[in-house]
């Protein structure tokens, strides 16, 4: 195979913008598109630069049974998206998933078995653990220059767009929460009900990247589920989860989306304290992250030019930098930087071709979704600690098989 034939499951603003990604890159072909909503699959259409021969599936079974589909680009947004993942492989088709992988245990375990199963490629599109000073972070934490890694502080906050609490479920029309006096009949989405700390995935993908480790205990805490920013919104603002590795570091890691917050404040955070250095990202965007050395003459952090994006994108990648930010019009919710993107999609197409084994595999995925998974279960029982299986075949756990009650 040097072509992988891809189907996009999911048509939001998350799958528009891997679609926009995928038709441009090479030893990828786009034979299927879908959504439960056929109202949004022309649309979809109309972005690829040739949609003869594409077919659309309104159901996920029909997308799995589709003879033209090797591979699924999962982009939902619902509850199931783990289950959804699993089938996938179930079916014969490699899978690329949207995080956060998993809203369930049982999913977690049921991706792992399937995946050791059928040998296919499973990958969690987490993108933000290749950004340029992620990779910086890596390097110096792995090579022992920041000695032993204390605590590390990471948030997702921000003041986030409300168009996703609620749905017209005969339209498929995504409902602004300021908008639902005119649309009585919109229903909360998924995303009004996750709890929030669901959305550990990208700040725990990031830094158990740089610290080569994994999480072994986990206790949560949130507040009430009502939002205090707005009424219609019956979830907490915040939930905040308390993890510790296997490598014993400390990490206080929250997320949430409804308090209100600057736009010119960085969502994602983070903070480092090794025994012999500190690493920070700044607080405004566009500020620069901060380093500072234990013996080596430094008296104060110093500002060092390292950014989201890379210093050493290659040509095909910088080639996608002009993918547009908005969908219908309007600026997009699911837009992130492309050439940093390109990595997660080049990685499967090289993972499925046979080129180089992914780098970040199904175990490492579920040990960034199961903490989140944990993190709310311990909120729901008054902030008990609980610990964060490993997910590798064990002698009580022969690969392939879920453990006894999963
Ligand atoms: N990596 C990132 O930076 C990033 C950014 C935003 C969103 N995401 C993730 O991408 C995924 C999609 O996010 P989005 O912003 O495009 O969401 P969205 O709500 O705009 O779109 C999701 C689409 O999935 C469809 N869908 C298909 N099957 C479904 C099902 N069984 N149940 C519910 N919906 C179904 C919905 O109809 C909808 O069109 C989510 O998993 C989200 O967590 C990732």
């Amino acid at each position: 195979m040097d072509e992988i034939r891809i189907g996009i499951f999911g048509l939001g603003h998350r799958g528009i913008h891997w679609l926009r990604i995928l038709d441009r890159m090479d030893g990828y072909r786009i034979t299927a598109l879908g959504d439960i909503f056929a109202s949004i699959h022309e649309r979809a259409l109309n972005e690829l630069s040739d949609s003869r021969g594409v077919e659309t599936h309104a159901s996920y079974e029909d997308m799995l049974a589709d003879p033209n589909v090797d591979a699924i680009a999962l982009c939902v947004r619902c509850e199931e998206q783990g289950a959804m993942a699993a089938r996938a492989l179930e079916s014969g088709k490699h899978v690329s998933s949207e995080v956060p992988a998993a809203h369930t245990m049982e999913d977690c375990w049921r991706i792992v078995a399937a995946q050791e199963r059928t040998g296919l490629v499973y990958l969690l599109a987490e993108q933000l653990r290749y950004h340029g000073f992620i990779t910086a972070w890596r390097g110096l934490v792995r090579g022992g220059r920041l000695g032993h890694v204390g605590y590390v502080e990471g948030e997702y906050m921000g003041r986030k767009d409300t168009r996703r609490y609620y749905r017209d479920m005969t339209t498929g029309e995504f409902v602004d929460v300021a908008d639902l006096a005119a649309h009585p009949d919109a229903q909360p989405t998924w995303m009004h009900r996750m709890p929030p700390i669901h959305y550990l995935c990208h700040d725990l993908s990031a830094m158990l990247s740089v610290l080569d480790d994994r999480v072994a205990r986990v206790t949560g805490m949130g507040a009430r589920p009502q939002s205090y920013a707005h009424d219609a919104i019956h979830r907490s603002d915040v939930q905040v989860a308390l993890l510790r590795t296997e490598k014993d570091t400390i990490m206080r890691m929250a997320c949430g989306w409804t308090l209100g917050r600057s736009r010119e404040t960085r969502s994602h955070r983070y903070q480092l304290i090794a025994s012999h250095g500190t690493l920070e990202t700044g607080a405004a965007r566009g500020e620069l992250p901060s380093m500072w050395l234990a013996g080596s003459q430094m008296h104060d952090a110093a500002r060092v030019d390292w950014r989201t994006e890379r210093a050493d994108t290659p040509p095909e990648a910088a080639a996608l930098a002009d993918i547009p930010n908005t969908v219908g019009g309007r600026p997009s919710t699911g837009y992130s930087e492309p050439t940093i993107d390109y990595i997660v999609h080049k990685n499967f197409r090289d993972a499925i071709l046979g080129e180089k084994p992914l780098e970040f595999d199904v175990y490492q995925a579920m040990d960034t979704a199961a903490p989140a998974i944990l993190a709310a279960d311990s909120i729901s029982q008054g902030s008990k600690p609980i610990e964060v299986p490993d997910f590798h075949p064990s002698e009580s756990r022969p690969a392939g098989r879920a453990p006894a009650g999963m």
